[in-house]
């Protein structure tokens, strides 16, 4: 099938064209992101395939619809990105890759509490300087600590195997569907408003839904305990970024880690270094020493690439058969 590739960076393609010499579809990519503007680039085209931070509203998937599109492959597990809504009214099918490996998100998200808890990211910076001194370095032990988990799904899961078996935390989790697997390592659901008066590292896993936007907010956020970390891997929008800053600067919130931001669509996956940049929210946060901001790689490893790369082309290949697995379709029914 003829796909047009929007977002693509070199190492997309890369992992497509490798994987794409079993597959044999024809691939166009396109560095541009899809928006209103560039939604002309698919005329033509069955299938496109997109990823994060491409916006596909109503007026996209009308294009889209009206010049033959019939297939929306994400090259990623979220789509709040997509009105699903606008695509079934349109017959445009919308897939994903439900779950490319889990551990790579999960193995990042332990690597940025660590990073944070014992001030790696700024050791690092000091030690380029020649500067050895530790004062301003002391950091806390991850065991006997409170770790707060929001959403047990396949990634949230392992984070807490990694601190209850790995680290001797005490996890709490919140979650619609109490995991009998994740009850068996010692973790212990309870209210979400439990969870946030009592951890002390707050990790969001949970998907970005209007049900799930801003739950770290002010009214959360002052429920907290004082001095604590906030991490997130999951998508921005769970955060409301400006109450966020604010408990910062208070003192309050005692550090972040973010992989993901509200905003980043504006910001991530290129090379801003010669611009300035606008958002002042976000130019606050990564002046903060106790913030540690990544942009959207907790997915980035050879591992998830070439899996992901493998789930999309076979999800383009089985939909003129209607062969799709149930699981990777996603509709607003
Ligand atoms: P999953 O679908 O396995 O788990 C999500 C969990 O959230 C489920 O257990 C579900 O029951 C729970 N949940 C959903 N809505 C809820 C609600 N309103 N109230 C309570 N619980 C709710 O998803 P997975 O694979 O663990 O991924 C989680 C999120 O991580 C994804 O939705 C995606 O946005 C994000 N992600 C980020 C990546 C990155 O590179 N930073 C890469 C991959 C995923």
């Amino acid at each position: 099938m003829q796909i047009v590739i929007f977002s693509a960076e070199p190492y997309d393609r890369l992992a497509l064209d490798d994987v794409n010499r079993s597959f044999g579809h024809e691939l166009v990519y396109h560095e541009a992101a899809l928006s209103e503007k560039t939604a002309v680039l698919a005329s033509g085209f069955p299938a496109i395939c997109i990823f994060v931070n491409d916006q596909v509203n109503a007026n996209v998937i009308q294009t889209l619809a009206q010049n033959g599109t019939k297939l929306i492959a994400l090259r990623c597990a979220g789509f709040n990105n997509v009105d699903l809504a606008a695509a079934d009214a349109a017959g445009i099918t919308v897939v994903r890759v439900p779950a490319y490996s889990p551990n790579t998100v999960a193995e990042y998200t332990l690597g940025l509490i660590l990073c944070l808890e014992r001030k790696i990211h700024k050791a690092y910076l000091r030690v380029r300087e020649e500067n050895f001194a530790l004062n301003g370095l002391l950091g806390s032990e991850m065991h006997g600590r409170v770790m707060g988990i929001v959403g047990t799904g396949k990634i949230g899961g392992l984070v807490a195997r990694y601190f209850t078996a790995g680290l001797g935390c005490e996890v709490l989790a919140e979650d619609v569907y109490h995991n009998p697997e994740v009850i068996a390592m010692g973790v212990k659901y309870v209210s979400v408003d439990e969870l946030f008066r009592r951890a002390d590292i707050i990790c969001l896993h949970r998907p970005l839904t209007p049900n799930t936007r801003h739950i770290i907010n002010a009214d959360t956020l002052r429920i907290t305990k004082p001095g604590v970390a906030i991490i997130n891997t999951g998508r921005g929008g769970l955060i409301d970024s400006a109450a966020l800053l604010d408990s910062l600067e208070s003192g309050h919130v005692g550090g972040a880690a973010l992989d993901v931001y509200e905003n980043e669509k504006q910001l991530f996956f290129r090379n801003l270094s010669e611009k300035v940049i606008s958002d002042r929210i976000f130019r606050r946060l990564i002046t903060l020493p106790n913030v540690l901001i990544t942009g959207h790689q907790a997915f980035f490893s050879a591992e998830a690439m070439k899996s992901i790369a493998n789930t999309t082309l076979e999800n383009v290949t089985q939909f003129p058969a209607g062969k799709v697995d149930k699981e990777v379709i996603v509709s607003a029914r």
